[in-house]
């Protein structure tokens, strides 16, 4: 058996957050953690956290695992000894259990404007798609991979 220890907050019903504790038989095969909430929320379906892609492209499921900023579907159950301890993640207003608000951190990301911009911005749209030689679309590489989970921004 292991322990999962939850952080839960309703703001509609809870004056404070808690950690919720659930037992549950260790699984056969490595799954990871997201399948783990999954399998919790068909016995309590008042657990909150995002999800959508489950397999680590999407950012939805962001969340904080032992201490660690970090996917919850590319989390491997096998990593666990015994106990997980899971928050939402750090420094964000809670909309409810592992569901952080995110709406100041667009607004920052939006504010950098991290996309593609022409050199004279003065230029009106063109009509056309712009096209990129292979080259020009290499210096992209390794800039482009943020999958926007906030990992790394709520860990400082
Ligand atoms: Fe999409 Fe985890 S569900 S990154």
């Amino acid at each position: 058996m292991i322990d999962v220890n939850i952080y839960r907050y309703n703001p509609e019903t809870d004056k404070f957050p808690y950690m919720q504790t659930y037992k549950i038989k260790q699984p056969k095969t490595d799954i990871m953690v997201l399948e783990l909430l999954n399998i919790l929320k068909e016995e309590d379906s008042s657990i909150s956290y995002r999800r959508s892609c489950r397999e680590g492209v999407c950012g939805s499921c962001s969340m904080n695992i032992d201490g660690i900023n970090t996917l919850a579907c590319i989390k491997p159950m096998k990593d666990v000894k015994g106990e997980i301890i899971i928050y939402p993640l750090p420094h964000m207003k809670v909309i409810k259990d592992l569901v952080p608000d995110l709406s100041i951190a667009y607004k920052q990301l939006e504010s950098i404007k991290p996309w593609l911009q022409k050199e004279n911005s003065n230029l009106k749209p063109q009509k056309e798609e712009s096209k990129q030689s292979s080259q020009q679309r290499s210096q992209l590489d390794g800039l482009w991979e943020c999958v926007l989970c906030f990992c790394c921004t709520t860990s400082c």
